[in-house]
């Protein structure tokens, strides 16, 4: 079954055709909710798809008075995901660039549910992610997504949504495989995975499995070279860190024991995670604001998992077919705790980042993701988990996110913000205030950009 998702915009009518062709295949279960979303949404598609289309071709222009546009203060964080009838640009057909524990059409996953909502911010319209103007805003430019597995996750999930238009090329991976670069040819971007879940300098003993083999040596002042020594060259990049932060490990500063997390008998002070999460974003931000750079730098917060009926290790699950409703996900306190300091210490420094002239803003996925339980691999992290036993035990993922999947929305609200930035429209620094709080990225509207 190959679908040529970008062919739409030439012939609009095919691709309504062959949606709807693809939805009769998936399931015949959910056959009926298909017909009820198409008959709702497809008139939609079909009166408000060519003017967008000439819109997003005519390359926008820019009014001549800057004064006379039109403020709308809209939240891209705080919204709603609603049916999207016409589901991914990509599949696991047309891209290569899937992980296999990602690859959740592939291993198996039954119900396509998951892959037919898109994030509607509350009080303004998020145009869908368009690869060519992506790519053509980004010519020449570098971008790097640095942190652990999540960001990895999400640079998969931006190289297939770009490959729709052009291939892209791996031009570099270190000997772990751990970091990669690639390389999008026709316009000359430059895209960069770099490995590095604490940010700062770290030794991690684990063996091929992954499986801690001894408490990791975390050096809280001292910034991983991996990210730092490319920083100055990149135009763009997302710095995001979490969940790495809650392993067993020994604390140093200035290159001296200061105290440990969980590592009964070795008669150190357990400072906690809590403190090393605080200290390491206090130099990651403090290196962030006195870099005089002149690009844009995310710092994205940490993403939450779903495990339900138990964790990871001892048989967590996470069996939901659907977002949960606006307000209704509950968040865990391990997140909650981790949230509140990468709130906190993004508060601190994004005040002074104006002052010194850094570009610094916040992505606050952290709603968007909550609600979406059902947008993990959960048993289909392995290929067809249950072809040989219908009621195996297998290892759930309800951490990383399918690929295609909700993650793909993250560059729908990157793109957003990056067009208008480009445009030189308003943007004011986002705010975050208290901790249940609203994290604000306010853009101006754009006439004609949605
Ligand atoms: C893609 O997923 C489908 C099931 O949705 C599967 O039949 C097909 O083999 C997969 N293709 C690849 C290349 O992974
Ligand atoms: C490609 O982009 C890089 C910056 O990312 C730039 O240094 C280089 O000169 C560009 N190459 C060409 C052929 O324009
Ligand atoms: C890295 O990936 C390549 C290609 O998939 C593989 O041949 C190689 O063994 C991998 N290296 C490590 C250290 O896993
Ligand atoms: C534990 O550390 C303290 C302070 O460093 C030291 O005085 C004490 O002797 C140590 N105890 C053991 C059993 O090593």
């Amino acid at each position: 079954m190959i679908v040529k998702w970008n062919s739409w915009s030439l012939n609009k009518h095919h691709h309504i055709l062959i949606k709807f062709a693809v939805a009769i295949l998936f399931s015949g279960l959910t056959f009926r909710l298909y017909v009820a979303h198409y008959n709702g949404f497809a008139s939609d598609l079909q009166s408000s798809m060519p003017e967008k289309d000439q819109v997003l071709e005519q390359n926008v222009a820019i009014p001549e008075n800057k004064e006379q546009i039109p403020i709308e203060k809209c939240d891209l964080f705080k919204g709603d995901w609603i049916p999207n009838p016409s589901g991914p640009i990509y599949t696991n057909e047309s891209c290569r660039w899937i992980e296999e524990h990602q690859n959740c059409m592939k291993n198996g996953r039954l119900d396509p549910g998951y892959l037919y909502w898109k994030w509607k911010p509350r009080d303004c319209e998020l145009p869908l992610f368009h690869a060519k103007r992506f790519l053509e805003l980004m010519r020449n430019k570098a971008w790097a997504l640095i942190g652990d597995s999540i960001s990895r996750n999400h640079v998969q999930s931006l190289l297939c949504m770009l490959s729709t238009v052009d291939r892209a090329v791996e031009v570099y991976r270190d000997g772990e495989n751990k970091s990669k670069r690639w390389h999008f040819p026709s316009y000359n971007l430059t895209v960069s995975n770099i490995w590095s879940p604490f940010l700062v300098t770290a030794a991690i003993f684990e063996d091929i499995n992954g499986v801690s083999t001894a408490e990791v040596q975390l050096h809280l002042d001292k910034l991983d070279k991996a990210w730092t020594d490319i920083y100055q060259s990149l135009d763009y990049m997302t710095i995001s860190a979490g969940q790495w932060f809650l392993r067993a490990a020994i604390y140093h500063e200035n290159d001296a024991i200061v105290g440990c997390h969980l590592c009964p008998g070795k008669n150190l002070t357990e400072l906690g995670f809590v403190y090393a999460y605080r200290k390491a974003l206090h130099y990651v931000m403090d290196f962030i604001v006195k870099s005089k750079h002149k690009g844009l730098i995310f710092f994205r917060t940490s993403t939450p998992d779903h495990f339900e009926n138990g964790e990871w290790h001892n048989g967590g699950t996470c069996p939901k077919m659907s977002p949960s409703k606006a307000g209704k996900a509950e968040m865990k306190e391990l997140s909650k705790i981790l949230y509140g300091i990468e709130l906190e210490e993004f508060d601190k420094a994004s005040a002074k980042a104006a002052e010194y002239d850094v570009n610094l803003m916040l992505l606050d996925f952290m709603n968007l993701l909550l609600s979406r339980p059902d947008g993990h691999p959960g048993p289909y992290r392995q290929f067809r988990p249950f072809a040989e036993k219908k009621a195996a035990v297998v290892q759930n993922d309800c951490l990383h996110w399918c690929i295609p999947g909700p993650i793909d929305f993250l560059n729908d609200v990157i793109m957003d913000i990056v067009v208008k930035k480009s445009l030189h429209y308003p943007i004011r620094r986002s705010v975050c205030v208290g901790i249940s709080r609203s994290c604000e990225a306010e853009t101006s509207h754009l006439p004609g950009y949605n």
